[in-house]
C-alpha cells in the first residue's frame, strides 16, 4: 500500500497488506506499516482508529478481510461494473478491484504489487473529453458493447479510468485548468435532470450555512452534466496533494449491508466524529445541519459512503457536503433517513432530530433554531435555486412534493395516528 504524505505529490510505500481464505472461505486481511515508513517524520496513520502508527500486525475478519479505509478506496457500483467487463467467468476476486482500478481514487492511498510505488499519474482525460465519456457511460448504463467497433477494447480502457471513485450513477474523473472534477452524467432513464437538481441542492445546502462541494454544470451536445470539485485532490506545481479521506460507513465500523443497518446512525456517526475531529464543535453541529437538511429536502439516499472525513494535514476534519439529491416521497407523513437520527429511529421529523441535540454539541434552543432557519430557507428558496440552475418547471413539478412534507412538525405521538 501507498500513501500521499500530506505536503507531498509522490507516493511513498506505506506497509503491506495480505489477504487469505480459509477452505470454509473465510476471509482475513493483515496490514503491516513498513519499518521505512515508520521512521519518516512525516508519517501519518492511514486510519486514526483501526490502523495507529505502530510496529505491528493488524488483522480483520470483517468486510471480507478489506479494512474499512481500504473499502473506501476501492470502487463502488459503478466502478465495479467497469472492472467487471474486463474480466471472464468468474470474475474479479475483492483485490482486483482494487488493483484494476487507477490511482484516482478518492483519498491519499495507493496499491500495487511492488515495494516501490509506482510514479503519479500525470495525464487526467480533460473536460473537452467528456462527450467521449458520457457516450462511453450511456453504453455501460444499457449493458451494450462499448461503441468505437475494432477499437472498444481502448475504449474500455478510457472508461476504466474514472472507476475508482465511489457511488452507483455513471461518472468520470476529469481535468480542466483549474482542479480534477468527479463528472457525474446523466441516465438516459433518469425522470428528471438529476446534474440540475444536484447542482440546485448544493446551492440550497450552501444557502442553509452548510459546507458544500463547489460544483458547475456542464453541457455536452443536449444533456447535462454536474462537475463536482475535488476536495480530496489539490493542486500545485508539482502535481496534486492529496488529503486522506474515511468514509462514515469505516466510521461507524459497519458494512454495507441491510444486516448491519443497526450501525447507520447519525447519532453514533456524532460520537466518532467528536472522537476525531480536530474541530469538533464545528463539525458536530454542521453534522446536525446535514442531518436535518437531508430530512427537509427528503434525501432518503444520506447512507454513510456520503459522508466522509478528510485529512489534507495531519488533522480531521468533516468533508465538504455532497450527493445531495431528493428523493420522491411515498407518503406526506412519514419519511425516512437512510440513517437513524434520534430515539425515534430513522423517522426524518423534526421532534425526532432534536432528540439528541446534546450530542452534536448544541443546546436544546440552538437546535430549534437551526431547524426553524432551515425549514424556512427550504420551503421559501428550493423553487428560485432549482429554476436558477436551469432545472424545468415540469421537473420542478415532479419533485416538488419533496419539499413539502407536513408530517415534518407532527408530534410523535401523532405518528402512531397517522401510522
Ligand atoms: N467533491 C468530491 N471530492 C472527493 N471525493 C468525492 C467528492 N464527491 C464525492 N466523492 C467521493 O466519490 C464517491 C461517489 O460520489 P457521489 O456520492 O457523488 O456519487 P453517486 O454515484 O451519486 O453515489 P450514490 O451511489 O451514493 O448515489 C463518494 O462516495 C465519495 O467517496
Ligand atoms: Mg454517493
Amino acid at each position: 500500500m501507498y500513501i500521499t504524505l500530506p505536503g507531498e505529490t509522490e507516493f511513498v510505500t506505506a506497509g503491506r497488506f495480505q489477504r487469505s481464505e480459509d477452505r470454509h472461505g473465510v476471509a482475513t486481511g493483515r496490514f503491516v506499516y513498513g519499518k521505512r515508513y515508520l521512521s519518516r517524520e512525516k508519517a501519518v496513520p492511514i486510519d486514526p482508529i483501526e490502523l495507529k502508527l505502530s510496529g505491528k500486525t493488524y488483522g480483520t475478519r470483517l468486510l471480507k478481510g478489506i479494512f474499512g479505509t481500504l473499502r473506501d478506496a476501492c470502487p463502488d457500483h459503478w466502478g465495479r461494473r467497469i472492472i467487471e467487463r474486463h474480466f471472464d467467468s468468474p470474475g474479479p476476486g475483492e483485490l482486483d478491484y482494487l488493483l484494476c482500478s487507477p490511482d484516482d481514487r478518492a483519498g491519499a492511498l495507493g496499491f500495487g504489487l511492488n515495494r516501490e510505488p509506482p510514479a503519479p499519474r500525470r495525464e487526467f482525460h480533460r473536460t473537452m473529453e467528456l462527450g467521449k465519456l458520457q457516450e462511453f457511460a450511456d453504453a455501460i448504463v444499457k449493458d451494450e458493447e462499448l461503441p468505437d467497433g475494432p477499437n472498444a477494447q481502448r475504449a474500455q480502457e478510457f472508461m476504466l479510468e474514472g472507476t475508482s471513485m465511489g457511488g452507483a450513477r455513471p461518472k468520470a474523473v476529469v481535468e480542466d485548468d483549474d482542479a480534477l472534477w468527479i463528472a457525474k452524467f446523466n441516465r438516459p432513464d433518469d425522470k428528471w435532470n438529476h446534474a440540475k437538481f444536484e447542482r440546485a441542492m448544493l446551492e440550497l445546502a450552501r444557502a442553509c450555512g452548510i459546507d458544500t462541494a463547489e460544483s458547475k454544470l456542464a453541457t455536452i451536445g443536449d444533456r447535462d452534466a454536474l462537475l463536482v470539485k475535488r476536495f480530496d485532490r489539490e493542486r500545485t506545481e508539482s502535481g496534486y496533494r492529496r488529503a486522506r479521506m474515511l468514509s462514515a460507513l469505516t466510521l461507524l465500523r459497519a458494512e454495507d449491508t441491510h444486516q448491519d443497518r443497526e450501525k447507520w446512525s447519525y447519532v453514533l456517526l456524532v460520537e466518532e466524529l467528536r472522537r476525531i475531529s480536530a474541530q469538533p464543535k464545528a463539525d458536530a453541529p454542521e453534522l446536525f445541519k446535514r442531518m436535518c437538511f437531508n430530512a427537509l429536502i427528503n434525501n432518503s439516499d444520506d447512507h454513510p459512503r456520503n459522508h466522509a472525513l478528510i485529512a489534507m494535514a495531519d488533522d480531521w476534519k468533516l468533508s465538504p457536503a455532497y450527493d445531495l439529491i431528493p428523493s420522491m416521497p411515498v407518503s406526506i407523513e412519514e419519511r425516512f433517513l437512510a440513517l437513524s437520527c434520534g430515539d425515534g429511529g430513522r423517522l426524518a421529523r423534526a421532534s425526532n432530530l432534536l432528540t439528541q441535540y446534546a450530542r452534536f454539541l448544541l443546546k436544546a434552543d440552538e437546535a430549534r433554531a437551526i431547524i426553524d432557519s432551515m425549514e424556512q430557507t427550504v420551503r421559501e428558496r428550493w423553487y428560485e435555486i432549482a429554476r436558477k440552475q436551469g432545472v424545468s418547471e415540469k421537473d420542478c413539478e415532479t419533485i416538488s412534493p419533496a419539499f413539502t412534507y407536513e408530517g415534518f412538525r407532527l408530534n410523535p405521538s401523532e405518528s402512531a395516528v397517522l401510522g
